[in-house]
């Protein structure tokens, strides 16, 4: 063997330390790339699934209760207690009761929910604060434009 051979040679063992360092680093790279990925994509990317996302006009009939501070409204078909704190915010949480589902009212004065059927009380971001409900209701986004008259609630 001369020498040029002889540098040109690799012997077993060497060969399997390259070959699974390199398979080593492409298993890395793809990790890498997947893992760093933070955002599971939207299976249905032209709805919004389950994403509550309405508007209501606080001038049509039904809805004026929100023109006045203090005021709540229930949509009742999306689940959802609107209402108009006294100091003129916005507050939107999910209407039913997290115990047996009774539709909970809003109290102007302590600024939070309470359950009319066993006295639940929840904070104004939907947290339980009195049994027997345990659990939170779900808390939405609000917003009001008042040169529409409309409150968006989403979330
Ligand atoms: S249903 Fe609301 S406290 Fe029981």
């Amino acid at each position: 063997m001369t020498e040029t051979e002889k540098t040109n040679t690799i012997d077993r063992k060497d060969f399997m330390k390259q070959v699974g360092l390199g398979f080593g680093a492409i298993m890395l790279m793809n990790c890498l790339q997947s893992c760093g990925e933070t955002e599971i994509p939207d299976p249905n990317p032209t709805g919004n699934g389950d994403v509550l996302d309405f508007s209501i006009d606080i001038t049509a009939s039904g809805n004026t209760a929100l023109q006045t501070k203090g005021g709540f409204l229930v949509v009742a078909s999306k689940k959802v207690i609107i209402a108009r704190t006294l100091n003129d915010t916005w507050i939107a949480v999910s209407s039913a009761c997290t115990h047996e589902g009774t539709t909970v009212n809003y109290r102007s004065a302590s600024n939070d929910f309470l359950c009319p059927n066993h006295g639940s009380t929840f904070s104004s971001v939907g947290a339980a604060t009195k049994s027997p409900a345990t659990s939170a209701l779900k808390k939405y986004n609000v917003t009001f434009t008042a040169n529409s008259n409309t409150v968006r609630v989403f979330g």
